[in-house]
């Protein structure tokens, strides 16, 4: 039995924040999701997440200058390769020269000093199939092969300097490989394990499944991401991932599944819990206000709000650059 080194969950400011039993809604408290291009020179508006932008290793910094200058804490990369490097088993994540998330980890590092970064990990944007793991010949998910690979992926973004890894792959068994790869690399109380541990197969991911070019070619994600009418599922999922090591436990989508959240948070009081605000969710309340239906900023401070009501310790939420800004008001 290897055991539990408490240290990957507080070794920075914002993560002791985040330890804290008397949290509100802060600053510190956000996590903003950005998309980083294989173009350097990139800045893209996103067309299914309109305000988000596809951004390249050349514009990083000053697009996250002013926000930081604001109080931005923590950001969650993206990567994003080329069309022509993704293949099967997803190998460009590995690649220094195609996955861009490498080099902007060592950037942002240096450039940024109190700033955490998170990166999220999966296949999808880099197979040619656009699962999430490996398949084998019955094009079933291959178990040991996604797992390996996902870990190894970690240990790579880790390396480079990333302070949360964010696996959202939804493979069973990775976290205790993430784990494992880390203390064995002696990274593991440097680097927070953030688990998507109860992540549903959601039709809220639609827009950033277009922003990352992350859809399947064929078939779903119902055979690895959650059933949403399954609280039982999320819980077992959770336990799991906490018994495996992870730091910090999440619950995505984030409105209509409040309820596990709270479940979650009195089952594991002790942890802190993130909730993602989905792609869908930001499309809905930025569309539904340009329409009229209501004033998007009382409506994104109502549901981060009620978030954190449901027991959340951490948003991750495209709304992060104007609730920083409301926040000040
Ligand atoms: C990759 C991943 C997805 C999201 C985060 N990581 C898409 C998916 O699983 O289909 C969704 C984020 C969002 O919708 O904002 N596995
Ligand atoms: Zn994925």
């Amino acid at each position: 039995m290897s055991h539990c080194i408490l240290q990957g969950g507080y070794f920075n400011n914002t993560l002791r924040s985040w330890q804290s039993n008397t949290s509100g809604l802060t600053a510190a408290s956000l996590i903003y999701p950005i998309f980083i291009s294989y173009e350097h020179d990139a800045y893209d508006e996103i067309k299914s997440l309109p305000g988000q932008f596809r951004v390249g290793k050349n514009k990083v910094v000053d697009y996250l200058k002013p926000l930081i200058e604001n109080g931005l804490k923590t950001v969650l990369l993206f990567g994003m390769v080329k069309e022509d490097h993704k293949n099967e088993k997803g190998d460009a994540i590995y690649i220094e020269g195609y996955n861009p998330v490498i080099n902007v980890i060592k950037l942002l590092k240096e450039t940024f000093h109190g700033l955490l970064i998170a990166c999220d990990v999966c296949l999808c944007a880099y197979t040619d199939h656009g699962h999430c793991g490996i398949l084998d010949n019955k094009a079933a998910i291959d178990n040991k092969a996604s797992v390996n690979a996902i870990a190894l992926a970690s240990l790579i973004y880790a390396t480079a300097g990333c302070h949360i890894i964010a696996p959202s792959d939804m493979m069973d068994g990775r976290i205790y490989k993430i784990d494992q790869l880390l203390k064995e690399n002696s990274l593991r109380n440097k680097v927070t394990i953030m688990s998507y541990s109860a992540k549903f197969a959601s039709c809220f991911y639609g827009p950033f499944r277009d922003a990352a070019a992350s859809a399947p070619a064929f078939g779903d994600r119902r055979c690895y991401q959650l059933p949403p009418q399954s609280a039982g599922l999320a819980n077992r999922s959770v336990s799991r991932d906490v018994s495996e090591g992870a730091d910090i436990l999440m619950v995505k989508p984030g409105m209509a599944y409040l309820d596990v959240v709270k479940e979650i948070k009195n089952k594991y009081p002790d942890y802190p819990v993130a909730v993602y605000q989905v792609s869908g969710e930001y499309a809905m309340l930025y569309h539904a206000s340009q329409q009229g239906a209501f004033d998007i900023k009382q409506a994104v401070m109502e549901s981060l709000h009620c978030m954190m009501r449901a027991g959340a310790t951490v948003l991750i939420s495209y709304f992060t650059p104007q609730v920083l800004k409301w926040l000040k008001e």
